[in-house]
Parts: C-alpha cells; sequence; structure tokens
C-alpha cells in the first residue's frame, strides 16, 4: 500500500465516519477477492467509491486497461489523488446518487466494482443506483460489492423488485475489519454463462 494511504482515510473518516465507513483502506485479499471473476474479457469497468485505489489497481493487475476504469468518488482529496494515480482513467469527482444524470448515461460496462458503504444509504437510493448500473451493464455484466456485515447490504426486495439475484462469492478474515464479497447479477442469464460458472 502506498505511503500515507492509512493516514489520508482515517483523516478522511474522522471527517465523514459514515461515508468512509472504515478507518482503514480495503487490504490485498479483499481485493483480491472483489476482482477475481473479472478479466480482459469483462470490457470497461465502473468503480463506485474506489477511495485511494486499491481495487483500481486489482482491476489493471487483472488485465483492464486505465482507460477502460471509470471511478466515482465522492471526497475531493481521493478523487484528486486517483487522478493523479491512475492519469488515463475517468476519474469523475461525483455522489453516485447524481451520476447518471451525467455524461455517464448510456455507457456500457462490462462489471462495477463498488466498495460504497450501501447500508449507509437510503433503500430508495440504493434501488435507483442498481437500477441505473444494471441499465448500463452488459447482459452478462455484474455488480460486486463487499460487506462487512453478515448478509448481502442489498435488500431482498430491492434485488426482487429489479430482477436480480445476489450470491456471496468469497469472504476472509484477512482485513480489517472481515469482508465478504456478494456478486449481484440478473436473474435471467444467457445458459452459457452460466454452464461456465457451475464448471
Ligand atoms: C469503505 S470506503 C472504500 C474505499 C476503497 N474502495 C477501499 O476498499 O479501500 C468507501 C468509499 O466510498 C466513497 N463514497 C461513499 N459514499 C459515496 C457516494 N455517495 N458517492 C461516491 N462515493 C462515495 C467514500 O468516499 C470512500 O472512498
Amino acid at each position: 500500500m502506498p505511503r500515507f494511504d492509512r493516514r489520508r482515510f482515517l483523516l478522511a473518516w474522522l471527517r465523514a465516519p459514515l461515508r468512509i465507513a472504515s478507518i482503514t483502506p480495503s487490504g490485498p485479499r479483499l481485493a483480491g477477492l472483489m476482482t477475481k471473476e473479472i478479466s480482459t474479457l469483462t470490457g470497461p469497468i465502473l468503480e463506485l467509491g474506489p477511495g485511494t485505489g486499491v481495487f483500481t489497481a486489482a482491476l489493471l493487475e487483472r488485465g483492464i486497461a486505465e482507460r477502460d476504469l471509470t471511478l466515482i468518488e465522492y471526497e475531493r482529496d481521493f478523487a484528486t489523488l486517483l487522478q493523479d494515480r491512475f492519469p488515463d482513467a475517468r476519474v469523475l469527482h461525483l455522489d453516485v446518487r447524481e451520476m447518471w444524470k451525467t455524461a455517464l448515461s448510456r455507457s456500457f460496462f462490462g462489471g462495477v466494482v463498488s466498495g460504497l458503504p450501501l447500508l449507509a444509504l437510503r433503500p430508495d437510493d440504493v434501488q435507483a443506483l442498481l437500477e441505473g448500473c444494471f441499465s448500463n451493464l452488459r447482459p452478462h455484466g455484474a455488480f460486486y460489492q463487499f460487506t462487512y456485515g453478515p448478509k448481502c447490504p442489498v435488500l431482498v426486495e430491492i434485488l426482487d423488485s429489479l430482477g436480480l439475484v445476489s450470491k456471496r462469492i468469497g469472504w476472509t478474515l484477512r482485513n480489517i475489519p472481515p469482508a465478504a464479497v456478494y456478486r449481484i447479477s440478473r436473474r435471467y442469464q444467457p445458459m452459457a454463462l452460466i454452464e461456465q460458472r457451475r464448471a
């Protein structure tokens, strides 16, 4: 982890504890779990709440080109840092609740990687967020979300109303705090993909 990132994170958390939701950036183990299903075949990635860029760096290691990354970050200091660190990525200093009102609408992403503290958002906002993401995701695209809690942070009612399902694809004790990763995807998917996941 680059020098000073822990301190940056702690200072950001002191300013906005609910929005930052952790006193330290995610560790490499969680970053590996969040990105394990992503490859060069996935296509452009939308990352929400990248913070200091731990998952962003893992996405580059998976072979995603920097120019295929769109990063949405609310904290100005983090957004500036991300643009310095990933100069070819598209970094937008925005609240995710506003992002579909911008040039982002009608994008075509292969996946969404979310570090957002979803439990701090209102259910209506979570519903609108997922609806927007899936309207701009390719048919096989998935939304990856981690949580420190015991279950998927998206209410079943919201998933059902949008025709989505969630599956826990991993968890780790080697993170502060320990965390689990969920894949949220469309309930009905082409057979080829389902068979690929079973294999
Ligand atoms: C738990 S931290 C995760 C940071 C990073 N992904 C990691 O795992 O180290 C949550 C991040 O989401 C960002 N965030 C929270 N609410 C947001 C919102 N409404 N719009 C954009 N970013 C938001 C915070 O600024 C912070 O960077």
